[in-house]
């Protein structure tokens, strides 16, 4: 079993707050010190076509800020190419963006849209930007992926999320087949989507699971608890259900 199972905390929402009032609080560069205390592992951010959380400054202040290394969820476009390529974040997760959505919903379809990845790849892979493809755990998603040249995958576990009875079962077997594959063709797989302190432990049980990123879940309890309180207690979740090997590597 893999052992330090990394947490990436997704700070979007602090800014989808700040932006309800305009105004400049609260402060995702604040969250992004907190995920450096509780002991997180990276930061995600994902700068949307429409800016409707983070903005271009905060990226630029994090990036610059933060010890943590930055994952930055991006849609296949240009102007997203540009500015990884400026940014050079140590990781860039394409997703697939609609403007109507409230997040982002079901994986890229990486084998259809195989032109249009293939390049963006290439060049972020030239440029030492870590790739992540965020895919659906379907075996045709991980041959793109493998095809494509990514060295990571991010499994998409909404489904999972929000599956009951036997389905949960099923979703859960997707997923553990999907990182599994990854893992056999040299590309690490991560997961991510409606993660919460209940659903997490199976997922972060795969043993080939390099790393989760979680955002939605950690800001809200942090209303409740604080969100050093709600990182730690993420982290001991998936450290109780991977056999508490952190640190251990
Ligand atoms: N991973 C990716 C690629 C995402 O797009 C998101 C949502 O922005 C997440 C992880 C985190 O999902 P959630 O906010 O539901 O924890």
């Amino acid at each position: 079993m893999s052992s330090h199972l990394r947490l990436g905390v997704n700070i979007d929402h602090v800014a989808t707050i700040r932006n309800a009032r305009g105004g400049d609080h609260p402060d995702p560069w604040r969250a992004v010190q907190i995920v450096e205390q509780a002991g997180g592992d990276g930061i995600t951010i994902h700068l949307r076509e429409d800016r409707r959380h983070i903005r271009d400054a905060d990226l630029d202040a994090v990036i610059q800020r933060t010890r943590l290394p930055v994952n930055l969820e991006m849609a296949a476009t240009e102007e997203m190419l540009a500015i990884a390529l400026r940014h050079r974040p140590h990781a860039a997760c394409i997703v697939p963006e609609r403007r109507e959505e409230r997040t982002t919903e079901g994986g890229l379809d990486a084998a259809g849209l195989h032109n249009q990845l293939a390049p963006m790849v290439a060049r972020l892979n030239e440029a030492g930007v870590r790739v992540s493809l965020f895919i659906e755990p379907d075996p045709r998603q991980i041959e793109a992926a493998i095809w494509l040249g990514a060295p990571v995958v991010e499994l998409h576990t909404g489904k999972y999320a929000h599956a009951t009875g036997p389905a949960l079962a099923d979703e859960l077997k997707r997923i553990a087949d999907a990182a599994a594959l990854a893992a056999r063709n040299g590309i690490e797989p991560h997961a991510g989507h409606g993660l919460t302190f209940d659903n997490v432990g199976p997922i972060a049980a795969i043993p080939q699971l390099a790393e989760l990123n979680i955002g939605h879940f950690l800001i809200g309890e942090a209303i409740f608890i604080g969100l050093e309180a709600s990182i730690r207690e993420m982290r001991a979740c998936m450290d109780a259900a991977r056999g508490s090997m952190r640190g251990k590597a």
